[in-house]
Order: C-alpha cells, then sequence, then structure tokens
C-alpha cells in the first residue's frame, strides 16, 4: 500500500493504537476519518487535530452504514479501511456468566469487522488501489489464559483475512493484517502501566518502517510480536504458553 495520498477511515481511533496511526497518517500526507462512539473524544479530536469524525457502534448495523454513507459522501475517494474497533474482556468460563462477554466479544471483534467490511468493500472495488487493514493480535496464535473469546476472536481475524485476500486477489483491494503485540494502551484498564508492554509510539514506528520497507507485506509483524505468532512453528507453543501466563 502507499503510504501517503490515501483516504483512510479508522472506525475504533478516539484512542489508542488507532488514534496514533490516525495521526501519524496524517502527518505522512493522508486524510484521516477518526470513528468510534464517544461523542466528547470524536469532538476533541476534530478540535484539535482537524480530523474528520464520525459516530459509529460497530455492534449495530445500522449506524455502520449511515457511518459509511455520512463518510462516503464526505470524501467519495475513500480507499483504505481500517477496522480498528475492538474490545478485551476477561472471561471465566467456569461460570455460566461468562456468556455476556463473550457475546459482547464476538459482537464488536468478529461481527464489527465483518459489518464494516460488508459496508465498504463494493466502494473500495470501484477505487483504482485500495486497502483493507484487519487488526488481529499475537493472541491468535498463543492463547492469554484470561479471555478465551478474544483470542478466539482475533484467531478469526486472521484467518478471515487470509481467506478474503485469496478472494479478492482479482480486484483491485488488497488486505493487510496487523498483528500488534501487548502495548501501552488502554484496551484493558491498567495495561498502558505495563512496562513488559511495547509503547505505542515504538510500535507506530516500526510498523510504518515495516510497511515502507515491505510494501507487498501481506501481515505487519512487529519483532515483539514474533514469539507469540510463530510459537506453533517453532516447536515452542508450550513454554510459550507457559510465558505468557506465568504474572
Ligand atoms: N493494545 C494491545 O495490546 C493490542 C494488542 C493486539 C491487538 N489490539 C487490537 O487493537 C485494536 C485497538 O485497541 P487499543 O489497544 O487501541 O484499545 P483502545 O484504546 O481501547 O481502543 C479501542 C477503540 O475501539 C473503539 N470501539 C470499541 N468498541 C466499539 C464499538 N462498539 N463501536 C465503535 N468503536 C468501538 C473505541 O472507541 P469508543 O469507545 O469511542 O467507541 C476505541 O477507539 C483492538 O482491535 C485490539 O483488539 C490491541
Amino acid at each position: 500500500m502507499e503510504l501517503s495520498g490515501n483516504t483512510i477511515f479508522i472506525p475504533g481511533a478516539t484512542s489508542g493504537i488507532g488514534l496514533a496511526l490516525a495521526l501519524s497518517r496524517k502527518d505522512a500526507g493522508n486524510t484521516v476519518v477518526v470513528g468510534g462512539r464517544r461523542a466528547e473524544l470524536l469532538e476533541q479530536i476534530s478540535a484539535e487535530h482537524g480530523l474528520d469524525t464520525v459516530a459509529i457502534d460497530i455492534t449495530d448495523g445500522g449506524s455502520v452504514l449511515n457511518a459509511r454513507d455520512s463518510v462516503l459522501s464526505d470524501h467519495p475517494d475513500l480507499n483504505v479501511l481500517i477496522p480498528m474497533a475492538g474490545i478485551m474482556v476477561a472471561e471465566d468460563v467456569t461460570t455460566a456468566g461468562y456468556l455476556e462477554t463473550a457475546e459482547r466479544t464476538v459482537d464488536t471483534n468478529v461481527l464489527g469487522p465483518l459489518r464494516l467490511i460488508s459496508a465498504f468493500v463494493e466502494h473500495l472495488q470501484s477505487r483504482p488501489a485500495s486497502t483493507i487493514v484487519t487488526v488481529s493480535s499475537g493472541l491468535a496464535h498463543t492463547p492469554l489464559q484470561m479471555t478465551p473469546t478474544y483470542n478466539a476472536s482475533k484467531a478469526f481475524i486472521h484467518m478471515f483475512s487470509e481467506t478474503i485476500r485469496l478472494q479478492l486477489a482479482g480486484t483491485s483491494v488488497e488486505v493487510v493484517e496487523l498483528c500488534p503485540p501487548g502495548l501501552r494502551t488502554e484496551l484493558m484498564r491498567g495495561q498502558s502501566q505495563v512496562e513488559a508492554f511495547l509503547p505505542l509510539e515504538d510500535f507506530i514506528d516500526e510498523t510504518m518502517k515495516l510497511l515502507a520497507d515491505q510494501p507487498d507485506a501481506s501481515e505487519i509483524l512487529v519483532e515483539r510480536v514474533k514469539p507469540l505468532r510463530y510459537s506453533e512453528a517453532n516447536g515452542t507453543y508450550g513454554q510459550t504458553i507457559a510465558a505468557l501466563n506465568s504474572h
């Protein structure tokens, strides 16, 4: 994908990776539209950074279509979709009550990206060069004990990305999967204070360097995520699970 001159929509950019990516892409000469539910943050981002914003709840199909219509009406040249929005909530499957969290996680992390891709895929094919950047996780490949549905939702994103890349191969749409390691965001409360996690700025810098050095890469893997991503292939699956879950 080209690194400048794009028009990018990032639903899930009111905070964390999405916001950092939005600001970095704006500085690199792209037009960026930020989406999310928190109206006060959308207003603040618009006022402070001059980015276009749109209210969207990806668990609501009507909201996704309304946001799509609004974004495409203002930006008919939109050519990059980054379904970034996600939640990560601990669950305990030894109690029946885990189902509420599991359903919410699937609705956001699995059905949300499906709704977004469905809403934009025909438009994206009408542009000469488009990209869908899906967002998985190292936990798609090595499980964190406390978040079974989250891990599985990201494994879904990984395999869905692998497969739609095959279906879209004859079109103008490329599919790139961003597979982050643990980062200092507030995805889970307090996570931004965990020193073992990679600072957001370092992740964005390394990600942009990888995209620049490997313009045809289908998966963006910073060094920190490789032990999780390749544990099974490397024969270190058991010890990587043990290390990941030792804290
Ligand atoms: N941080 C990590 O360690 C890490 C590692 C691997 C993968 N990831 C993935 O990276 C993505 C971003 O996470 P983050 O770390 O940046 O966390 P974050 O700061 O909590 O950001 C999550 C974003 O998703 C949005 N969102 C959540 N539910 C939504 C909904 N129903 N509709 C619309 N937007 C919604 C939030 O905006 P509103 O609340 O304003 O709606 C927010 O902008 C997630 O998919 C996450 O799974 C993160």
